[in-house]
């Protein structure tokens, strides 16, 4: 670790902080070693390849985010590069032991306590909390986080005399931008949660393509009026969402002088996109030459299983087993729900391997093996997997689609519904309500999914399709990090199109409007000339004779 104003003393109390932390800590810890089950070996190269700033976003605590950043440093640094990261003192992003192993250094600077919120109670009282008021809060924690690096000019220009070779920062990491501009070097946008609506470089199409990821909308699926639905959401995100999420970091960065005369929403045009996707599964759209979709980069090598789950596990016989996990934020439900599950997973002949963290619930059966721990891809690669049993988000969707396990989805927030959704759309799994879940409903969707065998055929053939790539996933991702320092950025596939034409002009309303004016005129004048030749024509020869109108007056 090195930082000037940031001596190992202060870090030393940190780590103290964060190993004396509380059960929810405890519980990212267990988390943090579960989404890092695929551990990359961590071999420092003697040459350099390129040194690689890496600023993630840290947001609701050891999130995807972070796993995703953590697990490719990983692998870039076992190919030569040299990768250092730029965090936040006080960003709860686990151990930081852990983060000092796999970075060659670390850069800390100053920054505000902000885990104040329990994540699981929010993600199971969902609807109590607004989406909105979520966002509002992710926003200010961000921006406070933004604000204690641009409000010390002197960390950046200590940046600046790195010289990295490339910044690689998280997309909804708005002050990655800011940063991305003041080092005006290469950078690449990663983006581990898919396809995020931004204007500028995802062409976004309100007539197919769901505006939410909460909505459960599908391309080609939507009525008339789920299309107004989706178009007003557009509409709202453009009027007052994204003015007010790039209009805040556009002040603090006025507020700083740091590059003022930039705009935020142009700081990413040169730069890569790179998005955690595939079309096997995502839903179709259109995007921008320097967006590339890259997914399967951790889906690697298989580990042995623990001892006390292997034997578990092997010992399950021709039932197989059921694997139920809700993902790196959940580690356990309610006190109701667990009693529910553990009832309900008891009738069922296969055994099943839970990740419960805590208190185990009373009503398990003898069938059921309840962990604080799993090491999920590990178990769905197992070939006595039957069924996993998941919120669907995004890394739990693609490791049952790798994997070819049938999926009982129940998703619970965020991505999770669309996830879900395209999981059942590709016939590979069965979707519940979360909310409205009842032990009936349960155990008939694990029936359901274990005895027809077309979700297991069609799992298969999701997985067939996601492994047949032209070149690995990995070679993918460091072909583009390599290609990207070599090119100096991607300003030549620049495409700015989108941001510098407004909607009026972008969907060709004024050509319509310019046709519609035409058609109007080419209207009138039709309607004139026949108009015109009827009056004649009446005159010429129809018209009654003077004399008969004298006669008949
Ligand atoms: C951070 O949180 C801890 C415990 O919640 C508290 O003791 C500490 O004072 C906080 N630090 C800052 C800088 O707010
Ligand atoms: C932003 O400002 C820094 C420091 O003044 C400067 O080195 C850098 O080139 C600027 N970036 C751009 C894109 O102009
Ligand atoms: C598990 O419980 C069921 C009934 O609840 C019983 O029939 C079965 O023998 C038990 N299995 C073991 C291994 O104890
Ligand atoms: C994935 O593709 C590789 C070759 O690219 C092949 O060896 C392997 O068997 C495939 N795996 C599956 C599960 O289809």
């Amino acid at each position: 670790m090195q930082w000037p104003m940031m001596p190992r003393a202060r870090l030393g109390s940190v780590a103290v902080k964060c190993t004396t932390a509380t059960v929810g800590l405890l519980l990212m810890a267990a988390v943090t070693v579960m989404a890092t089950a695929d551990q990359e070996p961590t071999q420092t190269a003697t040459t350099s390849r390129g040194k690689i700033l890496m600023y993630p976003y840290v947001s609701l605590g050891k999130n995807s985010h972070i796993v995703n950043f953590v697990r490719l440093a990983k692998i870039l640094r076992s190919r030569g590069y040299h990768v250092h990261l730029l965090i936040g003192a006080d960003a709860d992003a686990g151990s930081w032991d852990e983060l000092d192993q796999i970075f060659d250094v670390v850069h800390l600077y100053p920054s505000a306590n902000r885990s104040d919120i329990d994540i699981a109670k929010v993600t199971l009282e969902w609807s109590s909390m607004s989406s909105y008021q979520f966002v509002l809060w992710i926003t200010d924690n961000l921006l406070s986080q933004c604000e204690a690096l641009l409000s010390r000019p002197s960390l950046l220009v200590d940046m600046q005399r790195e010289r990295y070779d490339l910044l690689f920062t998280d997309f909804v990491n708005n002050c990655g931008r800011i940063v991305s501009d003041y080092l005006n070097i290469p950078t690449i946008a990663y983006s581990p949660a898919g396809f995020i609506s931004d204007k500028a470089l995802f062409p976004d199409l309100p007539s197919f393509i769901p505006v939410s990821p909460m909505s459960q909308l599908e391309p080609g699926k939507m009525t008339f009026s789920k299309r107004i639905e989706n178009t007003l959401e557009y509409v709202a995100m453009n009027l007052f969402w994204f003015p007010q999420w790039f209009g805040t970091f556009q002040s603090l960065r006025e507020k700083y002088q740091i590059n003022a005369s930039l705009d935020v929403r142009m700081s990413f045009l040169s730069a890569l996109v790179l998005v955690r996707s595939d079309f096997v599964l995502d839903y179709p759209r259109p995007v921008m030459p320097n967006v590339v979709t890259i997914e399967g980069v951790f889906f690697d090598d298989p580990k042995p299983l623990p001892h006390d789950i292997a034997t578990f596990v092997d010992g399950a016989g021709s039932d197989g087993i059921i694997v139920v996990c809700f993902g790196t934020m959940i580690g356990h439900l309610d006190r109701r729900r667990n009693e529910m599950y553990a009832r309900v997973l008891a009738r069922f002949p296969q055994r099943v391997v839970w990740r419960v963290a805590g208190m185990k619930p009373a009503s398990l059966g003898n069938n059921t093996l309840a962990v604080d721990w799993l090491p999920q891809n590990d178990l769905l690669r197992h070939a006595n997997t039957r069924l996993f049993v998941s919120h669907c988000g995004l890394s739990s969707t693609m490791e049952a689609a790798h994997n070819a396990v049938p999926v009982v989805a129940m998703p619970m927030c965020t991505d999770g519904f669309q996830n879900a959704l395209k999981l059942t759309r590709a016939g590979m799994a069965f979707s519940l309500d979360f909310k409205t879940l009842t032990e009936d409903s349960l155990e008939s969707a694990i029936w359901e999914v274990l005895n027809d065998q077309r979700y297991k055929r069609n799992a298969i053939r999701v997985a067939a399709l996601l492994n047949d790539t032209l070149v690995p996933p990995r070679d993918k991702f460091l072909y583009y990090v390599d290609y990207v320092i070599r090119h100096g950025g991607v300003a030549h596939w620049q495409a700015d199109v989108l941001q510098t034409m407004n909607n009026w002009q972008l969907f060709n309303f004024d050509m319509a409007a310019l046709g519609l004016i035409v058609l109007m005129i080419a209207l009138f004048i039709a309607g004139g000339v026949f108009w015109l030749s009827i009056k004649f024509m009446w005159q010429c020869w129809l018209a009654p004779k003077p004399i008969n109108k004298e006669h008949a007056h």
